[in-house]
């Protein structure tokens, strides 16, 4: 099998990560693979059970019940699934975007599911997103992009998905939030987010979406040619 390019994408909640990751994918052909979704469909199951993110044991004990899969349709869509029932838009609640932070701080659960990320890398080419993925899945990954912009603006950013959505939730909340995600994700012991030494910083707080696609589309001309 010939080697797979990956490129890997990490960076603060609302840092525009997905949105950036899957117009990418479509222009280059390659898989996107959207790993904070995979501890939201986890902290969905643990949710759905009662048991607690913060509770330790309870995770433990749990945790082989709940089977993880993505499925992409025609259109390159991640879908997720959580012992066979499709939770691709459940999982996209404030709720579960903070329970998905606690959880992720488990060593059990990111046991779990380092393999099934690799695998999907070992076999395609792929950009995938998320907290950990140029430290600790894909530490060779080809490319490397460390995405971020002020807490200010990706409040405002989330706030504007959110509204779009129905949500009624102030921007102030939508800050409060995000800065206790991104003090959750990047003081856990385990995995914390934080910029490979060798990832490359791109700051969105000013740019807009075809200003960063353009950028890292340059990034990766440079490093693989594409
Ligand atoms: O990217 P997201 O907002 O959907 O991620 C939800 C949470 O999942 C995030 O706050 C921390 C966790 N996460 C992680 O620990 N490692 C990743 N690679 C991706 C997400």
């Amino acid at each position: 099998m010939s080697k797979t390019i990956s490129i890997a994408i990490d960076g603060p909640a609302g840092a525009g990560k997905s949105t950036i990751a899957k117009r990418l994918a479509k222009e280059l052909g390659y898989y996107y693979v959207d790993t904070g979704a995979i501890y939201r469909t986890v902290a969905y199951f643990m949710d759905l059970i009662g048991i607690s993110p913060k509770d330790v044991d309870g995770v433990n004990r749990y945790i082989d019940e709940v089977t993880v899969e993505i499925e992409y349709d025609e259109d390159g869509t991640q879908h997720m699934f959580m012992n066979e029932i499709d939770v691709t838009n459940d999982i996209r609640t404030p709720d579960i975007s903070q329970k998905a932070s606690l959880i992720s701080a488990h060593a059990v659960v990111r046991d779990v599911l380092l393999d099934m990320q690799r695998d999907v890398a070992k076999k395609h080419n792929v950009i995938m997103d998320g907290r950990d993925i140029g430290t600790v899945v894909l530490p060779k990954a080809d490319v490397k992009i460390f995405l971020t912009a002020s807490a200010q603006v990706r409040a405002q950013r989330r706030h504007l998905e959110l509204q779009a959505k129905g949500s009624k939730d102030s921007l102030e909340k939508v800050l409060a939030d995000i800065k206790q995600r991104d003090h959750q994700d990047s003081t856990r012991a385990i995995a914390p987010l934080k910029q490979a030494h060798d990832a490359i910083l791109v700051d969105t707080s000013c740019m807009d979406v075809d200003a960063v696609v353009a950028e890292i589309r340059r990034i990766v001309a440079e490093k693989v040619g594409q």
